[in-house]
């Protein structure tokens, strides 16, 4: 009865109507409120980001700091509120592309929104939208990505892993669309475009530096033990950005990588 009387009522429902309109105006300018309502409350280098409208940003954060979680809510902030647009998400392999596929997605169901533009998931790496906007994931390899143009927002998720050629395939692409693009990684040595653009890429980039003493998620006690554990090398460049290179580690560096992850090819020392 009660409920009826309020559903019936025009003026609440006016009230109601207006409420939403307002929260999506408000949403549409301000990712973090988007991020809030998936549950997460970025950090302020996040919150940052996600406000930004910088064409080009490279994220040089450590393991763990939470880059993938901010880019994927960029992804889908750019879906659900620009209509039509085409976002593209790629790292080094299907795996890892599959993988920032998957926060996309878990972001969008903790939404549980009933007035944003709804998906429909056509494949484990790929997301329509009801406003005609597409996610589409890829693993790195050139074949995949020289079919798509018009692209408004291209995320390169490790990208100090991804080789160059793509890189230069991938560039004309958004000088063409005039899309935006955001490179995320840990550094991989002092080689490949990761390193180029970072060091020497001009001003046209916004840098964004985040070492593992800066997230509030990473433990002390726990990295001090990852220092015992991994040397003196690997943590540096894993948890505090830096392009350390001896001929020697790299190669244990290469090591260790295959050793976890066998989809990954060490891009140089075959
Ligand atoms: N602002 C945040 N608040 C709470 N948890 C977060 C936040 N950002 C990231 N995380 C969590 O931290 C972990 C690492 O995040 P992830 O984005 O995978 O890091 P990275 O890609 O930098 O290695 C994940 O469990 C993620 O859910
Ligand atoms: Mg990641």
């Amino acid at each position: 009865m009660k409920q009826n009387y309020f559903s019936q009522n025009p003026v609440l429902i006016q009230a109601a109507k207006r409420a939403i309109e307002r929260r999506l105006e408000l949403e549409a300018k301000d990712p973090v409120l988007l991020a809030g309502r998936a549950g997460i409350t970025p950090d302020p280098w996040q919150a940052d980001l996600l406000r930004s409208d910088a064409r080009q940003t490279m994220l040089m954060c450590s393991r763990q700091a939470g880059k993938s979680t901010v880019t994927s809510l960029l992804a889908l902030h750019e879906a659900l509120y620009t209509p039509d647009s085409l976002v593209l998400l790629l790292s080094p392999s299907l795996r890892q592309s599959q993988e920032l596929f998957k926060k996309v997605k878990d972001s969008h169901s903790s939404l549980k929104d009933s007035v944003l533009p709804t998906a429909s998931e056509t494949s484990s790496l790929r997301m329509e939208f009801s406003n005609g906007s597409r996610i589409i994931a890829l693993p790195g390899n050139e074949a995949t990505i020289r079919g798509f143009s018009g692209v408004d927002l291209l995320i390169m998720d490790e990208a100090s892993r991804i080789p160059d050629q793509l890189y230069q395939a991938v560039r004309p692409m958004i000088a063409v669309s005039g899309g935006r693009i955001v490179l995320l990684s840990t550094p991989f040595g002092k080689r490949g475009f990761f390193h180029a653009e970072w060091t020497e890429g001009g001003d046209n980039w916004k840098r964004v530096k985040i070492t593992a003493d800066q997230c509030p998620r990473i433990d002390k006690d726990w990295l001090e033990n990852e220092r015992r554990m991994i040397g003196d090398w690997w943590y540096l460049q894993e948890y505090f950005c830096e392009f350390v290179e001896t001929e020697d580690s790299v190669f244990s560096f290469a090591d260790i990588q295959a050793a976890l992850d066998s989809e990954i090819k060490p891009l140089f020392g075959e």
